[in-house]
């Protein structure tokens, strides 16, 4: 069964597989002191620039909430958005872990520069949580992205506040694709200082990253993130299955072949999706994201073949995700059925 669920419920991109079998065969030095390990950095600071320095986790959350902790202390506060993962669903990591949130209303899971400043309240008051990170999510849990612009605008701002800027990337390459531009180009270029750079939505088996860009945070990386990452069971002994697999991403810009895919059949889900009587768009589509409301009664015959969630239960408004492995058969397989649905609805409303 294939479905629109999520980029987390596909399997493995094939030359990603290949790059973890072809590191298998031999025995390699541990905890990120190998020769993958290496090479994927070199991938890394050729696409984000030379000062940057990496640190693999295992998964999202951890990238996340790490380089939350890295960068600010327990008694500083992060701006994010209510829908961001940060927020939802971590499960109070990034509090146990990092320091306080602050929840700020958003338009399609996007901040703007006034709700930022308008947050920004009681710096210097010791009765007060003081904002010291923004969190941005590119693209956002709505599948929209933040512009060139828009980033450029929100970090200059942050840092004359002496705030620093976190991207959380889970599916960063995505947004690569919307806006026509490169991974330096949208964050370092831009000032970002940390990106948690995702790849397990975008093919690999598992693997994430913690990106510090800010040069001069990089230096101090060394003395504490890798400490930090350690401390929180995050160093993974056999790195090298992670680093290969980015190896293998960067190689070739596997992952802009990659995002090109999700986001094409997105599209194509999209534009579909909207033709059909009875289908309400709720969004814009600029990733692998559709968000749409949907009659109820059409949920359960959907979802017995294609699943997908149900993102607000009082509204039906419905999120179908692409993955590296949808095809064009997949999405009109989905809106056949969806067309047939619609037209019952239609013929029981005529008669
Ligand atoms: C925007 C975003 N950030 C972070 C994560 C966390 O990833 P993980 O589930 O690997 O911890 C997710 C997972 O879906 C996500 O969608």
């Amino acid at each position: 069964m294939k479905g629109f669920g999520s980029d987390n419920h596909s399997g493995v991109h094939p030359e990603l597989l290949r790059a973890l079998i072809n590191c298998n065969a031999e025995h390699a030095p541990s905890y990120g002191t190998d020769l993958y390990s290496e090479k994927a950095i070199q991938h890394f600071k050729k696409e984000f620039g030379v000062a940057t320095e990496v640190y693999f986790v295992f998964n999202g959350t951890a990238a996340n909430v790490l380089a939350l902790r890295f960068l600010m202390k327990r008694h500083e506060s992060v701006l994010c958005s209510t829908i961001s993962h940060l927020n939802v669903d971590e499960c109070g990591a990034p509090e146990f872990f990092a320091g306080k949130l602050q929840a700020l209303p958003h338009t399609f899971g996007k901040l703007t520069l006034a709700t930022l400043q308008a947050a920004v309240i009681r710096q210097g008051d010791q009765h007060y949580s003081q904002a010291r990170v923004v969190s941005l999510t590119q693209p956002t849990e709505m599948g929209t992205c933040y512009t060139i612009g828009e980033i450029k605008e929100i970090t200059q701002w942050a840092h004359s506040q002496n705030l620093y800027v976190h991207l959380d990337g889970s599916r960063l390459a995505n947004a690569l694709e919307f806006l026509d531009c490169s991974f330096k180009e949208m964050t370092s270029d831009l000032g970002v200082d940390v990106v948690s750079l995702g790849g397990t939505k975008n093919g690999l088996m598992m693997g994430e990253a913690i990106v510090v860009l800010n040069s001069e945070l990089a230096k101090g990386a060394h003395q504490q993130l890798k400490y930090i990452r350690k401390q929180s069971a995050q160093l993974p002994s056999k790195t090298r299955f992670i680093a290969a697999q980015f190896e293998a991403y960067f190689q070739n810009k596997l992952y802009l072949q990659i995002a090109h895919h999700v986001c094409r059949m997105a599209n194509d889900l999209y534009e579909k999706l909207a033709s059909i009587p009875g289908v309400e768009i709720t969004g814009p589509r600029e990733s692998n994201a559709v968000f749409a409301k949907i009659p109820q009664a059409w949920i359960k015959p959907l979802r017995e073949k294609y699943f997908f969630y149900v993102w607000d239960e009082k509204t039906f408004e419905c999120r179908f995700m692409t993955s590296w492995d949808t095809t064009a058969a997949d999405i009109d397989g989905f809106i056949h059925q969806m067309q047939q649905l619609s037209q019952r609805k239609l013929f029981f409303e005529r008669t």
